[in-house]
């Protein structure tokens, strides 16, 4: 059944009804659109546009229609051209010409409108779930490896011992403000499109407030020609769910680099690996590989969605059926991306004698041996330049600066004592960083707490 064959004297060509045809990735929210409508039913008997009999009996074959969905006794099939028609001639013919009734006062731009934001909204909330399910692995991970000491980098090179906690850590701190964004865009998201009709209102006396709180609407939208046209909140949580793949791509990035031959700081799990089919001995990172892969086509489908909106003129047009089968990808995929991470990230292991060797061999200590200096009143220049000779001296003798002897060090300054062995230790350098936010573990320890109370609260 059609909605609209009525001033039409000819068949739709067939490849143009195909062409423009939105069943196949509209049914997908079919349990949305059938709240929508029994809300609107609900509402319009409320206002007496309706009586009581006509809603209960809409009401029933809505629901009856969800239920067989649901149980796959009904089949959405091509033979309706999007689920707003599906619904509403299934509906027609399980309860006759009171069926007829339900689009009184609504268009299908503002139901469109409507069900796209409810299916919406349940993704931000299930994606807002897997991202506290993730933190809660990282802040396991990160209580555990508060002395977990490991390299720091900057430009991929050694740079200043860090721990394995902290480096978990600033990851936390990405996911947490992943979900802040998910928070901002409920709220800004949350008005009631519905009753804004095809662009201008309706005539019919329609409680949209009503509307709106059956739904769990915090109001209604105040412009119907916005209403019908707006798809902004999509595109920021395109936004969102493109720096959520940026900020897993960039974790994935690092555990492909630790878990290589060269470096050996962890093992993936056998169950997140895969074989080649050629070289017997690999045990490759496919899945944080494809992971990190997987963020070009959720950033296609923010581009996309953006290009598909740039210059639209007021108010609905067709083109804004383009914002569902990539922004649906994109949600599929940063859902099942966050559960692989989740499960790839909570069964690695994690070589630490590996990792602290590496951050003993690297200098990363040379800072600290410069501020042992500064602390005998060398000012930090001049200090910088000497740890800069020993540096080189300890290149050429193939030795780190904890093997270098005292006597070295005298030549260069007679500054040095002995306990410079104790200040340039790998402990020393890390546990004396207690700034807020630093490695040290008293520092990790309070940040840690802060985490724990985040994740009871929110
Ligand atoms: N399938 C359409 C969409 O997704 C529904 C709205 C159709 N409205 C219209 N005036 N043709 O946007």
């Amino acid at each position: 059944m059609k909605l609209w064959g009525g001033r039409f004297t000819k068949e739709t060509d067939q490849m143009v009804y195909e062409f423009q045809s939105s069943i196949n990735f509209d049914k997908r929210f079919y349990a949305q659109d059938i709240s929508g409508s029994i809300a609107h039913v609900t509402m319009l008997a409320k206002q007496h546009i309706l009586t009581d009999e006509e809603r209960d009996k809409i009401i029933d074959g809505l629901t009856g229609i969800k239920e067989d969905i649901d149980s796959g006794k009904l089949v959405i099939g091509q033979a309706q051209e999007d689920i707003h028609s599906f619904v509403e001639s299934h509906l027609i013919d399980r309860v006759g010409d009171v069926g007829k009734k339900l689009h009184t006062g609504r268009s299908r731009n503002d139901q469109v409108a409507l069900d796209m934001k409810l299916y919406t909204r349940e993704q931000v909330g299930e994606v807002d779930s897997l991202l506290k399910e993730l933190l809660t692995s990282l802040l396991h991970i990160m209580e555990e490896n508060t002395e977990t000491y490991m390299p720091g980098f900057t430009h991929l090179q050694k740079a200043q011992p860090v721990t394995l906690a902290h480096h978990f850590g600033a990851y936390f701190e990405m996911f947490k403000r992943d979900r802040s964004r998910m928070a901002d865009i409920k709220k800004r998201m949350n008005t009631c499109p519905l009753g804004s009709g095809a662009l201008a209102g309706t005539t019919y006396p329609l409680d949209r407030e009503y509307t709106a709180s059956l739904l769990g609407f915090d109001g209604p939208t105040l412009n119907s020609m916005d209403s019908v046209s707006d798809r902004d909140y999509l595109i920021e949580f395109l936004s969102a769910l493109s720096t959520i793949m940026m900020h897993l791509s960039r974790f994935c990035e690092e555990i492909i680099i630790w878990n290589s031959n060269e470096y050996r700081f962890v093992e993936i799990d056998d169950a997140y690996s895969t074989g080649s089919s050629i070289m017997p001995q690999k045990k490759n990172p496919d899945i944080a590989e494809l992971l990190r892969g997987k963020t070009g086509r959720v950033y296609g489908a923010l581009m996309s969605l953006l290009t598909t909106m740039k210059g639209l003129p007021l108010a609905y047009n067709k083109d804004m059926q383009e914002d569902k089968e990539m922004a649906f990808d994109a949600m599929d995929t940063v859902k099942g991306c966050l559960i692989l991470f989740n499960g790839m990230v909570s069964t690695m292991r994690f070589n630490k004698p590996v990792m602290a060797a590496s951050a003993q061999n690297g200098f990363t200590n040379a800072t600290d041996a410069a501020d042992y200096l500064v602390n005998h009143s060398v000012p930090f220049r001049d200090a910088h330049g000497i740890i800069g000779q020993l540096v080189l001296l300890c290149i050429e003798k193939n030795i780190s600066l904890d093997e270098l002897p005292l006597e070295e060090y005298k030549k260069i300054s007679p500054v040095f004592e002995q306990d410079i062995y104790e200040a340039i230790s790998l402990k020393t350098c890390v546990e004396k960083r207690l700034t807020i936010g630093a490695p040290g573990k008293a520092a990790m320890d309070s940040i840690i707490t802060i985490y724990k109370n985040y994740l009871t609260q929110e």
